[in-house]
This record gives C-alpha cells, structure tokens and sequence, in this order.
C-alpha cells in the first residue's frame, strides 16, 4: 500500500503546447478537494537544480487562487525549457569544459527535501523518459502527454495537436486566395521533427496538393509532375505542406544547429523545397513557416476538455496508488500505460493509415 500523499509537485518540460495550464488547473483543483497540497516547479526541473536563479525559490505554491482563469491560456505559468534534461544536464567542469551529467540521482533526493510525495509530469516523450528515470529512482509519478506533434505512443491523441492542426488549417484556407490570384506554389512549413501528423491532417482538411512527411521521404520530381497536372485541369496554383523533418529519399532533415543538452534544432526545409520546386516547374515558388506560430493561442475545445480530463486522471491515478504510468486517451475513456511502454518509441505516421490512403484518393502527392 502506497504512503499517504500529502503534497505533490507539478511540472511541464520540453515544447509547450496549448492546454498545459488546463492540465495544471485540473491537477490543483482535484488535488486540493483531497485536501493535498500543491507546488509548481519552474522551468522543467530547473527550479528544484538551481534554485538559487529563482527569485521565489523555483518551487511555488499552486492553489485555487493561482489557477483561477487559466484554462484557456497557452504556454505555461509555470515555465518550461528543453535545455534541463536531469539525465544529460549541461555542466562545466573546473576546466570550464561543458559536459552532460546525470543529476537524476541528486533531483530524486531534492524532491525528498521539499517534501514532495509524487509529481505529476507534463511532457513529451523526451520528458516523459524523463520522469520514467525518476520513476526507477523511486520517485512517485504520473505522466500527462503533452505534444504538438502526436507523436507519443499509448494515447490516441496528445493535447495541443488539435489546437495546431486548426491553425494551421487555418492558414492553409487564407493562403489559397492569394496563391491562386498570383499564381503561385505556397510551400507551408509545419512543425514535426520525426511525426508528420501535423502536416498530414492539415494537409488533407486544408486541401493541400502535396504533404511532405518525415515518414516518406520525397522526390520532388514526383511533387512537380503533380504541379504540371494541375496546369492540365486549369488548376494554376497549388499549396504544399512539408514537416520540419521531412528528407529527400536518400537524404536527410535540415538541421539548424546542434547544442548541448538538447535535441537538434530543426529548420529550412520549406525553402530547399520551394527553390527545387521554382527550378523544377519554372511556377514562382513562396515558402511561409508556420513554426511556432502552431504552440500558441488558446487551446481548442478539444484539447481543453482531453487537458482537464487528463489533470484529473492523474490525480486519481496517484490516490489510487500508481506510479510509472502516464494518463492516456483510449475513446472514450482515459487509460493508465506504463511510461517506459508509451515511451519506447515514437507514434509516427503509418504509410498504409486511412489519412494516408484518404489522401492518396483524393489526388495529394506525398512526392513518392
Ligand atoms: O516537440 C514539438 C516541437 O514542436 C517539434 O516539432 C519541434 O522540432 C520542436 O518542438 C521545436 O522546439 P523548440 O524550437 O522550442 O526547440
């Protein structure tokens, strides 16, 4: 029988995504009517390594007050950074080199410290590998799915990728009247470094001509033989959507930069595909990246209700004595999954799934 919770902590790392504060409402407010008391960690797990750079502490109060009018915020009140992996934290040695070192160890003790019984993890599965570390140390957690991308295995959705695939279907709709007064190739860039959900839906809802996914490299030939169709059916415009991580066949994802401590910044691909395409089709190519245009604004009325649904989830699943797991959207009920299965490896794009084939019969080229 697991001891008595008296205090628990919350926390949000890597990427923010619309719906985070949702969670972070529903998890206090369902903590408190237990009569538990809540804390917010700043910055990842920075605010329990580096207290020090916090003015308040790192670590503060959460109650019904703070939480009162932030269900339909984005970002997080709490802070986030992709640049805290406990396991890999960026540190210098006494010859003021910069090496990764594990603080897992040392953060599973700080939690004791501040008397912390459980924390319930907001994330990603870089972050949810994380509190899947934590876990094994002996730490209390749940795990709350949180990505943009969708690309988290074990739940059906993350919360924040409805909020993106509607804006960035959005921008798909106002794009065409102005493509097609110019008659111009559009090349959107999306967000998706190794899933390309995002692409893939707003691609089809905002009826794109071509998708580029990570999941099925391109030729681009193949895209501008698509283009030149469109001429022969008096279509003189056409939109193309491509995820940061989509590759060439036989090439590989742009890649901006490589730091310490984090994963590799993406970029640039949306403008490689419209140079080759202008080349190709002899057609003025423009590209528009959405980037993280797609993390902001409010969350959806879907993501809303998954984000309180899950907050609340993970607080029954911490007063019903479990641990490890992270809460999942398995229609129409909300699961438990073991955080080392849902974080094994990604959800990415199955060639052969329905949006693929719907696509496919509906005339869009994935340039394959
Ligand atoms: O994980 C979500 C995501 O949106 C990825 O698609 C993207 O590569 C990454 O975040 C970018 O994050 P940032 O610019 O904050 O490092």
């Amino acid at each position: 029988m697991a001891a008595k919770i008296k205090r628990i902590a919350i926390n949000t790392g890597g990427g923010d995504a619309p719906g985070l504060n949702a969670v972070i409402r529903a998890v206090v407010i369902s903590a408190a009517n237990k009569g538990w008391e809540v804390v917010g960690i700043r910055d990842g797990y920075n605010g329990l390594l580096l207290p020090q750079d916090y003015p308040d502490g790192g670590v503060i109060p959460l109650t019904r007050t703070t939480v009162r009018g932030i269900t339909h915020l984005g970002g997080t009140i709490l802070g986030t950074t992709n640049k805290g992996n406990p396991a890999k934290y960026p540190t210098q040695d006494k010859h003021g080199r910069w090496y990764e070192a594990d603080r897992t160890g040392e953060l599973v003790k700080l939690f004791k410290k501040n008397k912390i019984d459980a924390l319930i993890a907001l994330g990603g599965d870089g972050s949810l590998g994380i509190a899947n570390l934590l876990a094994q140390k002996g730490l209390r957690v749940i795990g709350v799915p949180k990505t943009i991308d969708n690309d988290l295995k074990g739940t059906v959705a993350t919360f924040g990728f409805d909020t993106a695939v509607a804006f960035a279907t959005e921008c798909l709709d106002r794009l065409h009247s102005t493509a097609e007064a110019h008659r111009r190739v559009m090349v959107v860039e999306v967000m998706g470094r190794y899933a390309g959900w995002i692409a893939l839906n707003a691609g089809i809802s905002g009826t794109a001509d071509a998708i580029l996914i990570p999941e099925i490299p391109y030729d681009l030939s193949k895209v501008a033989d698509s283009i030149k169709y469109l001429e022969t059916r008096n279509k003189h415009f056409a939109i193309v959507v491509v995820a940061e991580g989509a590759k060439p066949r036989g090439g590989q994802a742009c890649v901006v930069s490589k730091e310490l401590g984090r994963q590799e910044k993406l970029g640039g691909v949306g403008e490689q595909v419209a140079r080759e395409l202008q080349e190709l089709t002899g057609r003025e190519c423009r590209t528009v990246v959405l980037g993280h245009l797609l993390r902001g604004g409010s969350p959806t009325t879907f993501d809303r209700l998954l984000s309180l649904r899950f907050g609340a989830a993970a607080v029954r699943a911490l007063e019903e004595g479990r641990s490890g797991v992270m809460v999942a959207l398995d229609p129409p009920k909300v699961r438990y999954v073991p955080l080392a299965q849902a974080t094994q490896r990604l959800k990415t794009v199955p060639r052969d799934c329905d949006s693929v084939l719907t696509a496919r019969s509906l005339g869009i080229s994935f340039g394959d």
